[in-house]
């Protein structure tokens, strides 16, 4: 079969995604699959790239751009949707390459919005072309911090306090909207986490002390999304289990925890990135709290109704295991905690790629 693996996009997540595609490409069975990595620049231009995973790396503390893997003048990275011709073409900005209507399977390697959200999975369906991982709805719900919370909320799975800021509310009432974050602030205490709902790897998230940076840290949100989410801090271990679908159904793997970074006030981008804290996997619970909260990362890839996979995030609080949210397309670069917990379940980086190329082709 022909795997078309997508990565880079139009997201804040692009340079992940291409780390992620990387090592994608580098497990993938060759002798199984013939492989077509495309590459989405940041404004949303398809193109075919070289398939060189060395050179979809973190390098000097920057993550590897589609647009540089194209503009290298090392030469040949970059190839033409159309073989015969030795120019790089670019598809027109949001189109997609023909070459997308050749293959049989699509492995989007993306994360965050136009390419984790369920806009690239509608894109797929409507050319019926079949995909690894959720499907439209799964996946919105997965990339909306609101809408997440509320779909486990009501299948009684524990989130964390939030209050919503719209768009309009903010616009219209400043006034209104900064006393209901500080009337949050009255119940739940100081700091927030104020988010933008629809992002990803602690991209445009500021912790607020105080009133006086509340303004700023909205400011910065809504450059991600008009709609911002305001938490409560949660207190409590970040532990985070990985949900696999095989063919008799969604399995957890052995759960991680990522210990308090010390130089940085939350898991944020450099830490998870960057500076790489590494998680501890198998995370230290007893075997109670293990078989817990695999039972929940089940059930929160059942809540939504995942297909393929999913990494669920949790807090365990005082109160027990609370979800702080999932991501249905995680980051699976060497480091990250997704094909590690895999790997400490029996399924290595290889196998797991190919779990998911087959779940997509079932
Ligand atoms: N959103 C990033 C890629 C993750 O959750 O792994
Ligand atoms: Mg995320």
């Amino acid at each position: 079969p022909r795997v078309a693996v997508v990565f880079g996009g139009r997201s804040s997540e692009h340079g992940i995604s291409v780390v992620t595609a990387g090592a994608v490409l580098r497990a993938i069975d060759r002798t199984r699959y013939d492989v077509l990595p495309i590459g989405i620049t940041r404004d949303g231009r398809w193109a075919l790239t070289a398939d060189e995973p060395d050179r979809m790396a973190i390098t000097e503390r920057r993550t590897p751009d589609v647009e540089e893997l194209a503009e290298s003048d090392e030469g040949g990275v970059m190839l033409p949707i159309d073989p015969g011709n030795r120019e790089v073409v670019y598809s027109e900005p949001g189109s997609v390459p023909k070459a997308l209507g050749e293959v049989d399977v699509v492995f989007p390697v993306l994360h965050g919005p136009y390419g984790e959200d369920g806009t690239l999975q509608g894109l797929l369906e409507l050319s019926g072309v079949p995909y690894v991982g959720s499907g439209v709805l799964a996946s919105a719900v997965g990339q909306d911090k609101e809408y997440m919370k509320r779909v486990f909320t009501s299948f009684g799975l524990k989130v964390g306090p939030y209050v919503v800021i719209r768009p309009r509310e903010w616009e219209r009432d400043v006034f209104a909207a900064r006393k209901k974050i500080v009337d949050f602030a009255g119940q739940h205490g100081w700091p927030l986490f104020v988010k933008p709902a629809r992002a990803g790897s602690s991209i445009g998230i500021t912790k607020v002390d105080d009133l006086s940076g509340l303004d700023d840290a909205i400011a910065e949100a809504q450059r991600h999304d008009p709609k911002v989410l305001v938490e409560a801090a949660l207190h409590g271990r970040e532990i985070e289990c990985g949900v696999l679908e095989f063919e008799d159904g969604p399995r957890a793997s052995l759960p991680s925890e990522i210990p308090p970074p010390d130089a940085h006030a939350y898991y944020d981008f450099e830490a998870k990135y960057i500076d790489s804290t590494p998680g501890i996997v198998p995370a230290p619970l007893t075997p109670e709290e293990t078989a817990e909260v695999q039972r929940l990362a089940v059930d929160a890839f059942e809540a939504a109704s995942c297909e393929g996979l999913v990494r669920a995030d949790f807090f365990l609080t005082d109160d027990g295991f609370v979800i702080n949210e999932i991501n249905t397309m995680p980051g699976m670069t060497p480091i990250s905690m997704y094909p590690q917990m895999w790997q400490a379940s029996g399924l290595s980086y290889p196998e797991l790629v190919e779990e998911l190329i087959r779940a997509a082709l079932r």
